[in-house]
């Protein structure tokens, strides 16, 4: 049984190193952005709510994003763990994941601003599979083209360099003071997020297996 977090500012590869964890610890990658995002693709009532929110950048109200998480981790996938990708994102989302459970690991990746921007203006994601790329730093084999599944590539729509900035001053305002609150708790570990995506996935494995020694 393995509960993490994988935290940290928009684009800072939480997605992309999520992916790679869930397959090499066998525990399902819960993202809110990517349960969000279906919701809006299918119509579903949640995601007719939520559509504005994903559009302006802005984060979706705790209610609807703690009952969404809830419902989620209850499936029979997690009951071995899981590793929350996107969530919490504000103190309240924080207090009910706390009262829901206990959490082993947050791996927290820090990225300088800029190269964040540049991470998310150039991301092109598989909107099948939901793989994650970069057209520079981590791209297809073929351009435009899932390795994956063969889809075609997308780029998300808050990925505009408008809205990202948005979404960092929410990160900035709303979702950082929770590594505070992670610190006191004491499962908190730093991650250099400004190296390639291999390196940083071995420092989240070697602070992971740390953990199960
Ligand atoms: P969400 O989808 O969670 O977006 P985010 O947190 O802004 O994170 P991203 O998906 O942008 O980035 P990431 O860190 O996963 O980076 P990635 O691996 O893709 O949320 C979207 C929206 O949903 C929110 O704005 C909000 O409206 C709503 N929402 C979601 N959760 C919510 C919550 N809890 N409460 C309320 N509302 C919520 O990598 C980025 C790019 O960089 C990729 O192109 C990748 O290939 C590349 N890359 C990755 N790692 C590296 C590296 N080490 N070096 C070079 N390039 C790299």
């Amino acid at each position: 049984m393995m509960k993490l977090i994988i935290f940290g500012p928009p684009s800072a590869g939480k997605g992309t190193q999520a992916q790679r964890l869930s397959k090499k610890y066998g525990i399902p990658q819960v993202a809110t952005g990517d349960l969000l995002r279906e919701a809006v693709a299918k119509k579903t009532p949640l995601g007719v709510k939520i559509k504005s929110y994903l559009d302006t950048g802005k984060l979706g109200p705790d209610d609807l994003i703690v009952q969404l998480i809830r419902d989620r981790v209850s499936l029979a996938d997690c009951k071995d763990g899981y590793l929350l990708d996107g969530f919490p994102r504000t103190m309240g989302q924080a207090k009910e994941l706390d009262k829901m459970t206990q959490v082993d690991l947050v791996l927290n990746i820090a990225v300088d601003m800029e190269v964040l921007v540049e991470r998310a203006v150039g991301r092109r994601i598989c909107p099948k599979c939901a793989a994650v790329y970069h057209v520079k730093f981590n791209a297809p084999k073929t351009a435009g083209v899932c390795d994956k599944c063969g889809s075609s590539l997308i780029q998300r729509d808050d990925d505009k360099e408008e809205t990202v900035r948005k979404r960092l001053k929410v990160y900035q305002e709303q979702t950082a003071p929770l590594i505070e609150h992670f610190k006191v708790k004491g499962n908190l570990v730093d991650i250099d997020g400004s190296k390639g995506i291999e390196d940083v996935f071995s420092q989240m494995t070697k602070a992971i297996d740390r953990l199960k020694k």
